[in-house]
């Protein structure tokens, strides 16, 4: 059915793999397209509790977006491809109600680190590289690069990587904030898994909250003080909450998939 994605599910987990490995996984328009139809489906599949995005082989995560594709575009067209980029994929992904895990698996550069910078976590494999090189294209970053960035690294870190289109090393995005943590490429998935496995454990609905919660600190106009109080009043009228602290007083595990 997808062209260029992948999705595999088990055990509550689902990997979405971006699979165009001849063009090192960079986003063109229909990849973007397919990604958002698979992350609505996933969204409403009951089954699935946590997402894995990733890229196929060895080589890349996602090397940015789709260069021939938008190579002779007008103004118009360039600002519709930033917008339809960012509603349909990267500000559905940093919103999704469930967590979801970037396991960045080589080069992930420009439309491909806005990508995993737009998942709630970042697990990169040591032969990664990341940077935001637009500028050495003549643009900039386009899917949200100089907005995440800057809250991931700060403002003067992320104006150096920006202006200087370098590349960083895993090891470097780990020191620098960029990413959670760096594995062998060979148990890259595995430690995904493993992250992901530890989260199922807990209440889906609280964690939906909770993403709520800190994004609404990033978010203009909005007092992420507030959403929190919310957030948080609205457990207590939840089965989970029930469950939660039955389960504490009880001196047993919580089940929360029932
Ligand atoms: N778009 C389209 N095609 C791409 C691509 C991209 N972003 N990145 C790589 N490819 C293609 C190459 O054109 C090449 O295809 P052909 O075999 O048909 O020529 C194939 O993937 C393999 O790539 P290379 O031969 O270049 O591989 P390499 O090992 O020599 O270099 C690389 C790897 C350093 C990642 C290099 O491919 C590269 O610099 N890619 C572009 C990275 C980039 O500038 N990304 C930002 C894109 S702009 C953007 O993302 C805008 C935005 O914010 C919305």
């Amino acid at each position: 059915m997808y062209e260029n994605i992948s999705v595999n599910l088990s055990d509550g987990i689902a990997v979405l793999t971006i699979d165009r490995p001849k063009q090192l996984n960079a986003l063109n328009k229909r990849t973007i397209e397919e990604a958002h139809a698979a992350l609505k489906v996933l969204e409403s599949n009951n089954e699935v509790s946590v997402v894995i995005l990733t890229g196929a082989e060895e080589k890349a995560f996602v090397a940015g977006a789709d260069i021939k594709e938008f190579a002779d575009f007008t103004i118009a067209q360039g600002g519709a491809l930033a917008k339809n980029g960012q509603d349909l994929l990267f500000n559905l992904v940093e919103h999704y109600p469930k967590p979801v895990i970037a396991a960045v698996n080589g080069f992930a550069l420009g439309g491909g680190l806005e990508l995993a910078m737009s998942a709630h976590i970042r697990i990169a494999s040591s032969n990664a590289k990341m940077g935001l090189p637009e500028v050495s294209l003549g643009v900039i970053p386009g899917y949200g690069g100089t907005q995440r960035l800057a809250q991931l690294v700060g403002k003067g870190k992320a104006n150096e990587l920006i202006f200087t289109a370098g590349m960083i090393s895993a090891e470097e995005a780990l020191r620098c904030g960029l990413v959670n943590a760096v594995v062998e490429q060979d148990v890259l998935m595995e430690t995904a898994m493993k992250m992901a496995s530890k989260i199922l454990r807990n209440s889906p609905m609280a964690i939906r909250s909770a993403i709520k919660a800190v994004n609404a600190g990033y978010t203009s106009g909005v007092n992420g003080y507030e959403v929190e109080i919310e957030e948080f009043a609205k457990c207590f009228g939840t089965d989970e909450f029930k469950e939660g602290t039955n389960a504490f007083l009880e001196k047993r595990k919580a089940n929360f998939r029932k």
